[in-house]
Protein backbone atom coordinates (compact mmCIF):
# COMPACT_ATOMS: atom_id res chain seq x y z
CA UNK A 1 0.00 0.00 0.00
CA UNK A 2 1.20 3.52 -0.78
CA UNK A 3 1.09 5.78 2.23
CA UNK A 4 -0.67 9.02 2.16
CA UNK A 5 2.25 11.33 1.16
CA UNK A 6 3.00 9.27 -1.25
CA UNK A 7 -0.60 9.27 -2.58
CA UNK A 8 -0.76 12.95 -2.49
CA UNK A 9 2.56 13.90 -4.79
CA UNK A 10 1.35 11.51 -7.19
CA UNK A 11 -2.21 13.32 -7.51
CA UNK A 12 -0.41 16.59 -7.84
CA UNK A 13 1.83 15.52 -10.36
CA UNK A 14 -1.17 14.03 -12.67
CA UNK A 15 -1.45 17.73 -13.87
CA UNK A 16 2.04 17.92 -15.04
CA UNK A 17 2.54 14.25 -16.64
CA UNK A 18 -1.13 15.18 -18.57
CA UNK A 19 0.70 18.64 -19.93
CA UNK A 20 3.92 16.57 -20.40
CA UNK A 21 2.42 13.11 -21.34
CA UNK A 22 3.12 12.58 -24.49
CA UNK A 23 6.70 14.06 -24.40
CA UNK A 24 7.55 11.23 -21.61
CA UNK A 25 5.79 8.70 -23.55
CA UNK A 26 7.89 9.70 -26.31
CA UNK A 27 10.99 10.23 -25.20
CA UNK A 28 9.88 6.62 -22.91
CA UNK A 29 9.88 4.69 -25.95
CA UNK A 30 12.81 5.80 -27.67
CA UNK A 31 14.77 4.84 -24.19
CA UNK A 32 13.07 1.53 -23.82
CA UNK A 33 13.53 0.55 -27.38
CA UNK A 34 17.48 1.64 -26.94
CA UNK A 35 17.92 -0.30 -24.07
CA UNK A 36 15.50 -3.18 -24.81
CA UNK A 37 15.82 -3.46 -28.94
CA UNK A 38 14.00 -6.92 -29.00
CA UNK A 39 11.08 -5.55 -27.92
CA UNK A 40 10.61 -3.86 -31.52
CA UNK A 41 9.43 -7.20 -32.31
CA UNK A 42 6.24 -7.17 -30.23
CA UNK A 43 5.49 -2.98 -30.13
CA UNK A 44 3.12 -2.19 -33.37
CA UNK A 45 5.66 0.23 -35.48
CA UNK A 46 2.76 1.65 -37.50
CA UNK A 47 1.09 2.65 -34.19
CA UNK A 48 4.15 3.87 -32.76
CA UNK A 49 5.13 5.98 -36.05
CA UNK A 50 1.18 7.73 -35.71
CA UNK A 51 1.72 8.69 -32.12
CA UNK A 52 -1.13 6.29 -31.02
CA UNK A 53 0.43 4.03 -29.01
CA UNK A 54 1.81 7.19 -27.60
CA UNK A 55 -1.37 8.54 -26.47
CA UNK A 56 -2.64 5.19 -25.61
CA UNK A 57 -0.05 4.49 -22.84
CA UNK A 58 -0.29 8.11 -21.69
CA UNK A 59 -3.82 7.87 -21.29
CA UNK A 60 -3.79 4.20 -19.35
CA UNK A 61 -1.06 6.09 -17.02
CA UNK A 62 -3.22 9.05 -15.96
CA UNK A 63 -6.22 7.31 -15.08
CA UNK A 64 -4.17 4.88 -13.34
CA UNK A 65 -2.80 7.97 -11.32
CA UNK A 66 -5.62 9.40 -10.82
CA UNK A 67 -6.88 6.18 -9.00
CA UNK A 68 -4.15 5.35 -7.20
CA UNK A 69 -6.24 4.97 -3.80
CA UNK A 70 -9.01 3.06 -5.47
CA UNK A 71 -7.22 1.27 -8.13
CA UNK A 72 -10.49 -1.11 -8.67
CA UNK A 73 -12.80 1.42 -10.69
CA UNK A 74 -10.36 1.09 -13.27
CA UNK A 75 -10.21 -2.68 -13.43
CA UNK A 76 -12.90 -2.59 -16.70
CA UNK A 77 -10.35 -0.65 -18.59
CA UNK A 78 -6.83 -2.43 -16.77
CA UNK A 79 -8.78 -5.87 -18.53
CA UNK A 80 -9.33 -4.55 -21.52
CA UNK A 81 -5.59 -3.65 -21.91
CA UNK A 82 -4.46 -7.16 -20.34
CA UNK A 83 -6.75 -9.00 -23.04
CA UNK A 84 -4.37 -6.67 -25.56
CA UNK A 85 -1.25 -7.73 -23.24
CA UNK A 86 -2.21 -11.35 -22.96
CA UNK A 87 -2.79 -11.65 -26.74
CA UNK A 88 0.74 -10.03 -27.45
CA UNK A 89 2.23 -12.41 -24.79
CA UNK A 90 3.64 -9.54 -22.18
CA UNK A 91 5.44 -11.07 -19.31
CA UNK A 92 5.74 -9.93 -15.74
CA UNK A 93 9.49 -9.69 -16.38
CA UNK A 94 8.87 -7.10 -18.88
CA UNK A 95 6.67 -4.38 -16.18
CA UNK A 96 10.26 -3.63 -14.52
CA UNK A 97 11.56 -2.41 -17.60
CA UNK A 98 8.80 -0.62 -18.65
CA UNK A 99 8.76 0.82 -15.08
CA UNK A 100 12.98 1.70 -15.07
CA UNK A 101 12.67 3.18 -18.75
CA UNK A 102 9.25 5.42 -17.82
CA UNK A 103 10.92 6.61 -14.67
CA UNK A 104 14.09 7.80 -16.58
CA UNK A 105 11.94 9.46 -19.51
CA UNK A 106 10.22 11.52 -16.86
CA UNK A 107 13.14 13.02 -15.03
CA UNK A 108 14.59 13.60 -18.77
CA UNK A 109 11.51 15.24 -19.86
CA UNK A 110 10.46 17.45 -16.08
CA UNK A 111 14.32 17.99 -15.69
CA UNK A 112 14.97 19.63 -12.17
CA UNK A 113 11.26 19.69 -11.51
CA UNK A 114 11.10 15.85 -11.12
CA UNK A 115 12.62 16.16 -7.44
CA UNK A 116 13.96 13.12 -5.52
CA UNK A 117 10.66 12.53 -4.23
CA UNK A 118 8.74 12.78 -6.98
CA UNK A 119 10.60 10.08 -8.60
CA UNK A 120 10.23 7.64 -5.43
CA UNK A 121 6.17 8.52 -5.40
CA UNK A 122 5.97 7.18 -9.38
CA UNK A 123 8.18 4.40 -9.14
CA UNK A 124 5.98 3.20 -6.08
CA UNK A 125 3.35 3.69 -8.05
CA UNK A 126 3.72 2.16 -10.65
CA UNK A 127 4.80 -1.03 -9.08
CA UNK A 128 1.25 -0.89 -7.72
CA UNK A 129 -0.26 -0.53 -11.28
CA UNK A 130 2.06 -2.88 -12.52
CA UNK A 131 1.11 -5.59 -9.96
CA UNK A 132 -2.71 -4.95 -11.00
CA UNK A 133 -1.70 -5.96 -14.79
CA UNK A 134 0.48 -8.75 -13.80
CA UNK A 135 -2.07 -10.48 -11.34
CA UNK A 136 -4.97 -10.18 -13.78
CA UNK A 137 -2.85 -10.87 -16.75
CA UNK A 138 -0.99 -14.09 -14.75
CA UNK A 139 -5.15 -14.76 -14.24
CA UNK A 140 -5.99 -15.19 -17.85
CA UNK A 141 -2.41 -16.86 -18.77
CA UNK A 142 -3.89 -19.59 -16.54
CA UNK A 143 -7.14 -19.74 -18.38
CA UNK A 144 -6.14 -19.68 -21.53
CA UNK A 145 -3.60 -23.14 -20.51
CA UNK A 146 -6.75 -24.64 -18.81
CA UNK A 147 -9.22 -24.35 -21.08
CA UNK A 148 -9.87 -27.27 -23.81
CA UNK A 149 -7.46 -26.50 -26.62
CA UNK A 150 -6.47 -23.54 -25.53
CA UNK A 151 -2.46 -22.50 -25.61
CA UNK A 152 -0.15 -19.92 -24.48
CA UNK A 153 2.47 -18.00 -26.39
CA UNK A 154 1.98 -18.49 -30.46
CA UNK A 155 0.66 -22.17 -32.09
CA UNK A 156 1.32 -22.83 -35.67
CA UNK A 157 -1.81 -23.20 -38.02
CA UNK A 158 -1.91 -24.26 -41.28
CA UNK A 159 -3.63 -22.14 -44.08
CA UNK A 160 -6.37 -24.62 -45.19
CA UNK A 161 -8.20 -21.94 -47.43
CA UNK A 162 -7.52 -18.48 -48.70
CA UNK A 163 -10.98 -16.81 -50.01
CA UNK A 164 -10.89 -13.28 -50.97
CA UNK A 165 -14.05 -11.85 -50.22
CA UNK A 166 -14.26 -8.73 -51.93
CA UNK A 167 -11.58 -6.14 -53.87
CA UNK A 168 -9.80 -5.40 -50.32
CA UNK A 169 -10.73 -8.34 -48.03
CA UNK A 170 -9.20 -11.76 -48.02
CA UNK A 171 -10.28 -14.43 -45.60
CA UNK A 172 -7.69 -17.40 -44.26
CA UNK A 173 -9.44 -20.46 -42.78
CA UNK A 174 -7.06 -21.44 -40.08
CA UNK A 175 -6.79 -25.09 -38.66
CA UNK A 176 -3.67 -26.35 -35.87
CA UNK A 177 -0.42 -27.54 -37.41
CA UNK A 178 -0.31 -30.25 -34.18
CA UNK A 179 -4.34 -31.53 -35.55
CA UNK A 180 -4.87 -30.99 -31.73
CA UNK A 181 -8.51 -28.96 -30.27
CA UNK A 182 -8.93 -25.62 -30.76
CA UNK A 183 -10.41 -23.11 -28.13
CA UNK A 184 -14.08 -21.95 -28.38
CA UNK A 185 -14.06 -18.20 -28.01
CA UNK A 186 -16.42 -15.40 -27.37
CA UNK A 187 -18.26 -14.24 -31.14
CA UNK A 188 -16.41 -10.89 -31.14
CA UNK A 189 -12.87 -11.67 -30.43
CA UNK A 190 -9.57 -11.85 -31.81
CA UNK A 191 -6.56 -13.29 -32.40
CA UNK A 192 -2.34 -11.87 -32.66
CA UNK A 193 -0.80 -13.11 -35.59
CA UNK A 194 3.04 -12.79 -35.55
CA UNK A 195 4.47 -12.46 -38.57
CA UNK A 196 8.23 -12.53 -40.13
CA UNK A 197 8.45 -10.69 -43.57
CA UNK A 198 11.70 -11.27 -45.66
CA UNK A 199 13.83 -8.54 -45.14
CA UNK A 200 12.41 -6.65 -42.07
CA UNK A 201 14.71 -6.93 -39.20
CA UNK A 202 11.87 -7.44 -36.86
CA UNK A 203 8.85 -9.33 -36.57
CA UNK A 204 4.78 -7.90 -36.68
CA UNK A 205 1.95 -9.16 -34.03
CA UNK A 206 -1.09 -7.64 -35.44
CA UNK A 207 -4.99 -8.36 -34.01
CA UNK A 208 -7.08 -9.79 -36.14
CA UNK A 209 -10.82 -10.21 -35.52
CA UNK A 210 -12.51 -13.86 -35.80
CA UNK A 211 -15.25 -13.26 -39.00
CA UNK A 212 -16.95 -16.83 -38.22
CA UNK A 213 -18.72 -17.87 -35.63
CA UNK A 214 -17.63 -20.18 -33.08
CA UNK A 215 -17.26 -24.16 -32.60
CA UNK A 216 -16.00 -24.78 -35.96
CA UNK A 217 -12.92 -26.96 -36.82
CA UNK A 218 -11.34 -23.73 -38.11
CA UNK A 219 -10.75 -20.35 -36.78
CA UNK A 220 -11.16 -17.35 -40.27
CA UNK A 221 -9.58 -13.83 -40.21
CA UNK A 222 -10.93 -11.90 -42.79
CA UNK A 223 -8.04 -9.07 -43.39
CA UNK A 224 -8.34 -6.26 -45.37
CA UNK A 225 -5.39 -5.13 -47.32
CA UNK A 226 -4.27 -1.85 -46.03
CA UNK A 227 -2.75 0.10 -49.22
CA UNK A 228 -0.92 3.42 -48.71
CA UNK A 229 -2.99 6.47 -49.02
CA UNK A 230 -1.52 9.43 -48.71
CA UNK A 231 1.22 9.94 -45.48
CA UNK A 232 -0.44 6.33 -44.51
CA UNK A 233 2.15 4.08 -45.04
CA UNK A 234 0.48 0.55 -46.50
CA UNK A 235 -0.12 -2.07 -43.93
CA UNK A 236 3.34 -4.63 -44.43
CA UNK A 237 1.25 -6.89 -42.84
CA UNK A 238 -1.72 -6.90 -44.16
CA UNK A 239 -0.09 -6.04 -47.99
CA UNK A 240 1.81 -9.74 -47.24
CA UNK A 241 -0.59 -11.54 -46.02
CA UNK A 242 -2.75 -11.15 -49.28
CA UNK A 243 0.63 -10.95 -51.86
CA UNK A 244 1.93 -13.96 -50.06
CA UNK A 245 0.36 -15.96 -47.74
CA UNK A 246 -1.27 -18.93 -49.47
CA UNK A 247 -3.33 -22.10 -48.32
CA UNK A 248 -0.57 -24.47 -46.93
CA UNK A 249 1.16 -21.67 -45.36
CA UNK A 250 1.68 -21.10 -41.53
CA UNK A 251 0.49 -18.18 -39.50
CA UNK A 252 1.40 -18.14 -35.81
CA UNK A 253 -1.63 -17.59 -33.64
CA UNK A 254 -2.59 -16.06 -29.92
CA UNK A 255 -5.39 -17.84 -28.59
CA UNK A 256 -8.19 -15.61 -28.74
CA UNK A 257 -8.71 -12.30 -26.69
CA UNK A 258 -10.79 -9.55 -26.20
CA UNK A 259 -14.04 -7.95 -24.32
CA UNK A 260 -15.94 -6.88 -27.03
CA UNK A 261 -18.19 -10.08 -26.62
CA UNK A 262 -21.95 -10.75 -27.63
CA UNK A 263 -23.69 -11.02 -24.15
CA UNK A 264 -26.10 -14.27 -25.11
CA UNK A 265 -28.02 -14.10 -21.71
CA UNK A 266 -29.62 -10.67 -22.81
CA UNK A 267 -32.70 -11.23 -24.77
CA UNK A 268 -33.64 -7.56 -25.93
CA UNK A 269 -33.16 -6.85 -29.58
CA UNK A 270 -29.92 -6.22 -30.96
CA UNK A 271 -28.31 -3.80 -33.35
CA UNK A 272 -25.24 -4.78 -35.26
CA UNK A 273 -23.57 -1.70 -37.62
CA UNK A 274 -20.34 -1.78 -39.29
CA UNK A 275 -18.29 -0.11 -41.30
CA UNK A 276 -15.89 -1.40 -43.92
CA UNK A 277 -13.87 -4.06 -42.44
CA UNK A 278 -15.41 -3.44 -38.84
CA UNK A 279 -18.07 -5.98 -40.24
CA UNK A 280 -15.42 -9.10 -39.17
CA UNK A 281 -16.30 -9.25 -35.56
CA UNK A 282 -20.02 -8.94 -35.75
CA UNK A 283 -20.94 -11.06 -38.69
CA UNK A 284 -19.10 -14.03 -36.10
CA UNK A 285 -22.02 -12.68 -33.31
CA UNK A 286 -24.83 -12.65 -36.01
CA UNK A 287 -24.12 -16.35 -36.83
CA UNK A 288 -23.95 -17.07 -33.01
CA UNK A 289 -27.04 -15.07 -32.14
CA UNK A 290 -29.20 -16.38 -34.79
CA UNK A 291 -28.45 -19.90 -34.08
CA UNK A 292 -28.41 -19.48 -29.96
CA UNK A 293 -30.90 -17.19 -30.03
CA UNK A 294 -33.03 -17.74 -32.36
CA UNK A 295 -36.05 -15.57 -31.25
CA UNK A 296 -34.46 -12.74 -30.66
CA UNK A 297 -35.02 -9.30 -33.02
CA UNK A 298 -31.56 -8.74 -34.61
CA UNK A 299 -31.06 -5.56 -37.19
CA UNK A 300 -27.69 -5.96 -39.16
CA UNK A 301 -26.63 -2.81 -40.93
CA UNK A 302 -23.27 -2.31 -42.79
CA UNK A 303 -22.13 0.56 -44.42
CA UNK A 304 -19.38 0.15 -47.28
CA UNK A 305 -18.21 2.47 -50.20
CA UNK A 306 -19.73 0.12 -52.73
CA UNK A 307 -20.23 -3.72 -53.88
CA UNK A 308 -16.53 -4.00 -55.05
CA UNK A 309 -15.10 -3.70 -51.49
CA UNK A 310 -18.44 -4.96 -49.86
CA UNK A 311 -17.07 -8.56 -47.97
CA UNK A 312 -19.15 -11.36 -46.34
CA UNK A 313 -22.53 -10.05 -47.97
CA UNK A 314 -23.67 -14.00 -49.45
CA UNK A 315 -22.94 -15.14 -45.52
CA UNK A 316 -25.33 -12.34 -43.93
CA UNK A 317 -27.50 -13.01 -46.34
CA UNK A 318 -27.82 -16.69 -45.86
CA UNK A 319 -28.17 -16.27 -42.31
CA UNK A 320 -31.00 -13.24 -42.85
CA UNK A 321 -32.58 -15.83 -45.43
CA UNK A 322 -33.21 -18.61 -42.53
CA UNK A 323 -34.30 -16.53 -39.88
CA UNK A 324 -37.69 -14.48 -39.90
CA UNK A 325 -36.25 -12.31 -36.76
CA UNK A 326 -32.73 -10.69 -38.80
CA UNK A 327 -33.79 -7.69 -41.07
CA UNK A 328 -30.51 -6.62 -43.00
CA UNK A 329 -29.70 -3.34 -44.45
CA UNK A 330 -26.67 -1.95 -46.95
CA UNK A 331 -25.91 1.47 -46.80
CA UNK A 332 -23.01 2.81 -50.28
CA UNK A 333 -22.52 5.58 -50.02
CA UNK A 334 -20.38 5.33 -53.78
CA UNK A 335 -22.46 2.69 -55.78
CA UNK A 336 -21.13 1.60 -58.75
CA UNK A 337 -23.25 1.48 -61.70
CA UNK A 338 -23.46 -1.90 -61.20
CA UNK A 339 -25.12 -2.04 -57.92
CA UNK A 340 -27.24 0.54 -59.12
CA UNK A 341 -28.37 -1.63 -61.77
CA UNK A 342 -28.62 -4.85 -59.61
CA UNK A 343 -30.59 -2.18 -56.35
CA UNK A 344 -27.37 -3.71 -54.60
CA UNK A 345 -28.60 -1.33 -51.71
CA UNK A 346 -30.92 -0.06 -48.79
CA UNK A 347 -29.70 3.57 -48.87
CA UNK A 348 -27.24 5.43 -50.97
CA UNK A 349 -24.89 8.01 -48.49
CA UNK A 350 -24.52 7.76 -44.48
CA UNK A 351 -26.08 6.58 -41.54
CA UNK A 352 -28.00 9.20 -40.02
CA UNK A 353 -30.49 9.09 -36.75
CA UNK A 354 -33.08 9.47 -38.88
CA UNK A 355 -32.97 6.91 -41.00
CA UNK A 356 -31.71 4.78 -37.44
CA UNK A 357 -35.13 5.41 -35.88
CA UNK A 358 -37.14 4.63 -38.89
CA UNK A 359 -35.41 1.22 -39.16
CA UNK A 360 -34.78 -0.20 -35.56
CA UNK A 361 -38.42 -0.78 -34.01
CA UNK A 362 -37.17 0.09 -30.33
CA UNK A 363 -34.06 2.02 -28.76
CA UNK A 364 -34.35 -0.38 -25.77
CA UNK A 365 -31.45 -2.29 -27.81
CA UNK A 366 -27.90 -3.61 -27.09
CA UNK A 367 -26.71 -2.05 -30.27
CA UNK A 368 -22.94 -3.52 -31.40
CA UNK A 369 -20.63 -1.29 -33.58
CA UNK A 370 -17.02 -1.50 -35.24
CA UNK A 371 -15.57 0.69 -38.19
CA UNK A 372 -13.53 3.46 -38.49
CA UNK A 373 -13.16 5.82 -35.39
CA UNK A 374 -15.36 8.77 -37.25
CA UNK A 375 -17.94 6.36 -38.16
CA UNK A 376 -17.75 5.39 -34.69
CA UNK A 377 -18.03 9.00 -33.38
CA UNK A 378 -21.06 9.63 -35.55
CA UNK A 379 -22.50 6.84 -34.59
CA UNK A 380 -22.04 7.15 -31.09
CA UNK A 381 -23.02 10.49 -30.63
CA UNK A 382 -26.54 9.48 -33.03
CA UNK A 383 -27.10 7.41 -30.18
CA UNK A 384 -26.26 9.36 -27.20
CA UNK A 385 -28.85 11.88 -29.08
CA UNK A 386 -31.23 8.75 -29.09
CA UNK A 387 -30.95 8.45 -25.37
CA UNK A 388 -29.46 5.15 -25.88
CA UNK A 389 -27.89 3.93 -22.18
CA UNK A 390 -24.51 3.97 -22.30
CA UNK A 391 -24.58 0.66 -20.82
CA UNK A 392 -26.44 -0.81 -24.12
CA UNK A 393 -23.46 0.40 -26.52
CA UNK A 394 -20.89 -1.40 -27.25
CA UNK A 395 -18.13 -1.08 -29.69
CA UNK A 396 -14.54 -2.05 -30.60
CA UNK A 397 -11.59 -0.27 -31.85
CA UNK A 398 -9.35 -1.79 -34.61
CA UNK A 399 -6.12 -0.40 -33.04
CA UNK A 400 -4.93 1.07 -30.37
CA UNK A 401 -8.46 2.07 -28.19
CA UNK A 402 -9.34 5.52 -27.68
CA UNK A 403 -12.82 7.93 -26.00
CA UNK A 404 -15.85 8.33 -28.77
CA UNK A 405 -16.93 11.05 -26.46
CA UNK A 406 -16.52 14.48 -28.11
CA UNK A 407 -13.44 16.67 -26.45
C1 LIG B 1 -0.88 -1.88 -25.42
C2 LIG B 1 -0.98 0.37 -21.13
C3 LIG B 1 2.78 -2.31 -19.66
C4 LIG B 1 3.43 -3.71 -24.23
C5 LIG B 1 -1.25 -1.08 -24.36
C6 LIG B 1 -2.38 -0.20 -24.39
C7 LIG B 1 -2.42 0.44 -23.21
C8 LIG B 1 -1.29 -0.03 -22.41
C9 LIG B 1 -3.43 1.47 -22.77
C10 LIG B 1 -3.37 -0.03 -25.56
C11 LIG B 1 -4.43 -1.10 -25.42
C12 LIG B 1 -5.41 -1.18 -26.57
O1 LIG B 1 -5.13 -0.68 -27.63
O2 LIG B 1 -6.48 -1.78 -26.38
C13 LIG B 1 0.01 -0.18 -20.36
C14 LIG B 1 0.25 0.16 -18.97
C15 LIG B 1 1.31 -0.61 -18.55
C16 LIG B 1 1.74 -1.41 -19.68
C17 LIG B 1 -0.56 1.17 -18.16
C18 LIG B 1 1.98 -0.65 -17.21
C19 LIG B 1 1.39 -0.60 -16.06
C20 LIG B 1 3.30 -2.93 -20.76
C21 LIG B 1 4.48 -3.75 -20.78
C22 LIG B 1 4.68 -4.13 -22.08
C23 LIG B 1 3.61 -3.56 -22.87
C24 LIG B 1 5.31 -4.13 -19.55
C25 LIG B 1 5.80 -4.99 -22.64
C26 LIG B 1 7.01 -4.59 -22.77
C27 LIG B 1 2.33 -3.32 -24.94
C28 LIG B 1 2.16 -3.57 -26.36
C29 LIG B 1 0.90 -3.05 -26.70
C30 LIG B 1 0.35 -2.49 -25.48
C31 LIG B 1 3.15 -4.25 -27.28
C32 LIG B 1 0.23 -3.05 -28.08
C33 LIG B 1 0.60 -1.75 -28.66
C34 LIG B 1 0.87 -1.78 -30.09
O3 LIG B 1 1.22 -2.82 -30.61
O4 LIG B 1 0.79 -0.69 -30.64
N1 LIG B 1 -0.61 -0.97 -23.16
N2 LIG B 1 0.93 -1.12 -20.75
N3 LIG B 1 2.79 -2.83 -22.05
N4 LIG B 1 1.23 -2.67 -24.45
FE1 LIG B 1 1.04 -1.98 -22.59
Amino acid sequence: MLNDQTIKIIKSTVPVLEKHGTDITKRFYQLLFTSHPELLNIFNHANQSQGKQQTALANAVYAAAQNIDKLETILPVVKQIAHKHRSLGIKAEHYPIVGQNLLAAIKDVLGDAATEEILQAWAEAYGVIANVFIGVEAEMYQQSERQKGGWTGFRGFRVKNKVKESDVITSFYLVPEDGGAIASFEPGQYVSVKMEIPGEANTYIRQYSLSDAPGKPHYRISVKREDAVLSKPEGKVSVYMHEHINQGDTLWLSAPAGEFILDQQDIRPIVFISGGVGLTPLVSMLETVADSQPERHVTFIHAAQNGDVHALRQQVEKVANRSRQVSVYWCYDKPTDRDREKKAYDIEGYIDLPWLQKIIPTKEASFYFCGPVQFMKTLYSSLKEWNVAAADIHYEFFGPSGSLEET
